[in-house]
């Protein structure tokens, strides 16, 4: 029964991410309610719906600020988060739907980023499994359970676009490509919010940062954010208006700044482009008082102006700010605002409140049945650990250390081999690291002896004789090495993207001993790891991957699952690379080891030490000469490409010795544009089962919005040329088909 339920569950993904690709717009009815509500609410209540207050969750569980169940109470605070379980939520909605004049119900909102309470691979370590299935599948799950402990708001996906590894917040997106990027978003906005909203498996989605947070600044959270119009438009912009387009609900501003104004005062990025380019119907809820700190960055004086600058932006709802509730009423009396505009902001919140049936029944997120039947269940602890080791990355694997024999003896070394609190990495929602498998609980029942050898930071290095010991009397070393989860995620950049502590120097003594060193990496960013990658045996990339960790990375060591994953943002050699990334443009002095006057470092390669969409498998694949078709429309005459679609052919064959999956990836290049353009760019991508010495052809069709590009005038579309069409198993490892593109 339980393989029936979670197959089930995939083919739900299937069937959800053709059903709704479609931007969310008001269901029929809806105004009408929301207008007849609207006449009814005093200024006060409108602004109460503008308003969203954390609450806190203290060690015995959820609190409240007396002060803001007050608000509740009269109608000054219309919206919650960071307040969730059943019991919880029912008492606050109770006193909104029982205790006010017009019973508004309250919406629940909360960072559900990579599960809520089973917890799945952190965002990026998601990105790496290139499986669009398994991610919405992940969101949607994550969306199930939230829903069952009374919320109905996520604050994500978060689709930042990021080339630069010492941020953060990496760990929660898609990495450096803007097409995965793109693909990723729908996943995650159709997995959140379902087959329809309202229903209790859903959740609004909430994409964020808009906009092009990941670009701060020398990787520094919150800093200063400074691009081309074109470069934002091409490179960080379409995951924010893929995401809005799949139909999600909701949208979050950043705290930086673009083209000088802060994003939560940017009008022309909340209404010229969000509302007026994209058509977005939903509501736009600020960060974390990221209405108040513009006075911070010096474009209004106080706070009262941030709410102006925000409303006449484009903002609904503030997070935290408690702005709107104190100023905006002054405000519209000295007619720095306007009525429409706070009853225009009311209505898009009011509307999606509808959308979820709260005002049929304000508690139908709040079953106690229902919670305990869905968190945590076997079904969603089978499909975090089936997506778990669909995102493990195989960087290396020598002499074939991996996979494990079973009758080897197992030295398994380092901080995090036996660690249950940091496998659910940071932004974890509800997750408890109690429920999490460590690696060793993986490994029982293999003949393992575990000595951890050091700590993650610090410099005692007083374990390494005993981790040496251990390694002199096994076959192999199992060493998990990495981070501390809150070394990523918000506030967390780094100067550094080393192993934090003596780590590399266990590894490195590891090695010594002439054991194969099989090195596991648990972390939420790029890491610069040059030695180990030179002097490890094999190489696993784990990221964060939650509750399941240690299950899913038994079955890759193992051999149980042969690994597929492929990196979604490449890994420097050194931070003196960042940013590295693989869609670089060609420059007019492009590299050339024979010639030092070109683009490179006098004390560093320009390759980075793995590329994007780089992984290894257990077989080997191999690829057929790809050949290309345009066909022009029949009738065509004047042979305009932007009508046609290109087609990409290949055969790709597994050319080893057991079945395994490779990720066929599409890129391109458009060799002379108006404007510069870089040397490949991904397009596509194909993950395909083959059996040992199994050939399948594959076919990419491209069409005309996949070549386009912001041309010298700014106007988006495709140019006649010569185009590089190529495939292969990473973005440096491709075969290349010419083709001619006619105007
Ligand atoms: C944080 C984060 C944002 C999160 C919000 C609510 O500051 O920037 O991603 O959703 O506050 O927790």
């Amino acid at each position: 029964m339980k393989k029936l339920t979670y197959l089930f569950l995939l083919f739900q993904m299937f069937l959800l991410g053709s059903l709704n690709a479609q931007p969310y717009k008001p269901s029929p009815g809806i105004d009408a309610k929301v207008n007849a509500l609207l006449a009814k609410m005093t200024l006060d209540e409108k602004i109460g719906q503008l308003t969203l207050y954390t609450t806190d969750w203290g060690s015995t569980g959820p609190t409240i600020r007396e002060g803001y169940k007050n608000d509740i109470r009269s109608g000054a605070c219309g919206n919650l988060f960071n307040s969730h379980t059943v019991g919880f939520v029912r008492e606050l909605q109770r006193v909104a739907v029982e205790e006010t004049r017009l019973k508004i119900p309250l919406l629940f909102g909360f960072d559900v980023i990579h599960g809520y309470k089973t917890i799945f691979p952190i965002p990026l370590g998601e990105a790496a499994c290139w499986d669009l299935e398994a991610i919405e599948l992940s969101a949607h799950i994550a969306a199930a359970e939230a829903a069952s402990a009374g919320l109905n708001w996520t604050f994500a996906p978060m689709v930042d676009i990021t080339r630069d590894p010492r941020w953060g917040r990496v760990m929660e997106g898609a990495g450096e490509d803007t097409w995965l990027g793109c693909r990723i978003a729908e996943a995650r906005v159709h997995g959140f919010q379902g087959k329809k909203l309202g229903n209790t498996d859903a959740v609004l989605a909430c994409v964020k940062h808009y906009a092009a947070y990941g670009a701060a600044t020398a990787g520094r959270d919150y800093n200063t954010v400074d691009m081309s119009e074109r470069f934002f438009r091409e490179y960080y912009l379409p995951p924010y208006k893929a995401a809005v387009q799949a139909g999600a609900a909701t949208v979050m501003t950043s705290f930086n700044e673009y083209d000088g104004v802060p994003a939560t005062g940017n009008k022309y990025l909340l209404t010229n482009i969000l509302r007026n380019e994209w058509g977005f119907k939903g509501f736009v809820v600020t960060d974390y008082t990221s209405m108040n700190e513009m006075v911070n960055h010096g474009v209004i004086a106080d706070e009262k102006e941030a709410g102006e600058l925000s409303l006449n932006a484009g903002v609904d709802m503030d997070m935290q700010g408690s702005i709107y509730q104190r100023f905006l009423k002054q405000s519209l009396k000295q007619g720095k605002v306007l009525q429409k505009q706070i009853d225009e902001a009311a209505r898009r919140v009011l509307r999606l409140k509808f959308e979820l049936g709260l005002f049929d029944d304000p508690y139908k997120f709040c079953n106690e049945e229902r919670q305990k039947a869905t968190l945590l269940s076997a079904d969603h602890r089978k499909a975090a650990r089936d997506v778990s080791r669909k995102s493990i990355v195989l960087l290396k694997n020598d002499k074939n250390a991996l996979p494990l024999q079973r009758n080897q003896k197992i030295a398994l070394i380092g901080p995090l081999a036996d660690n249950k609190s940091e496998l659910i990495g940071n932004w974890n929602g509800a997750g408890n690291a109690d429920d999490c498998i460590t690696v060793a609980g993986g490994l029982q029942g293999w003949n393992v002896t575990q000595v951890k050898g050091c700590d993650i930071e610090g410099t005692d290095k007083s374990g390494f004789e005993a981790a040496l010991a251990a390694a002199r009397n096994a076959d192999v070393v199992v060493a998990v090495v990495g981070e501390k989860a809150m070394m990523s995620g918000e506030a967390a950049s780094r100067t550094e993207i080393t192993l934090p502590g003596v780590q590399e120097e266990l590894i490195l003594e590891l090695c010594k001993t002439g054991k194969p060193v099989v090195v596991v990496l648990m972390n939420g960013r790029p890491l610069a790891i040059p030695q180990i990658a030179q002097n490890a045996t094999a190489i696993l990339e784990t990221w964060w991957l939650g509750t399941e960790a240690g299950n899913a990375i038994a079955d890759v060591l193992s051999g149980t699952y042969n690994p597929a994953g492929r990196l979604p943002m490449s890994f420097p050699r050194s931070v003196g690379q960042v940013p590295v990334f693989y869609n670089e443009r060609n420059t007019g002095r492009p590299y050339n080891p024979d010639s030092k006057w070109t683009s490179r470092y006098i004390d560093e390669v320009n390759a980075p030490l793995y590329p994007f969409g780089f992984g290894l498998s257990y077989t080997t694949f191999s690829y057929s000469q790809p050949t290309a078709t345009v066909t022009y429309a029949a009738n065509d005459a004047s042979k305009r490409f932007a009508k046609s679609p290109v087609t990409v052919q290949v055969t790709v064959t597994n050319s080893g010795k057991v079945a395994g999956e490779e990720v066929a990836q599409l890129y391109v290049r458009d060799l002379v544009g108006s404007v510069t353009r870089p040397v490949r760019e991904l397009k596509g991508f194909q993950k395909v089962m083959l059996q040992p010495g199994e050939s399948k052809t594959l076919t990419f069709t491209l069409k005309s919005e996949d070549l386009g590009f912001y041309r010298r005038n700014m106007t988006f579309g495709t140019e006649p040329g010569e185009y590089d069409l190529m495939v292969g198993g990473s973005s440096q490892d491709v075969k290349t088909v010419r083709v001619r593109l006619e105007k």
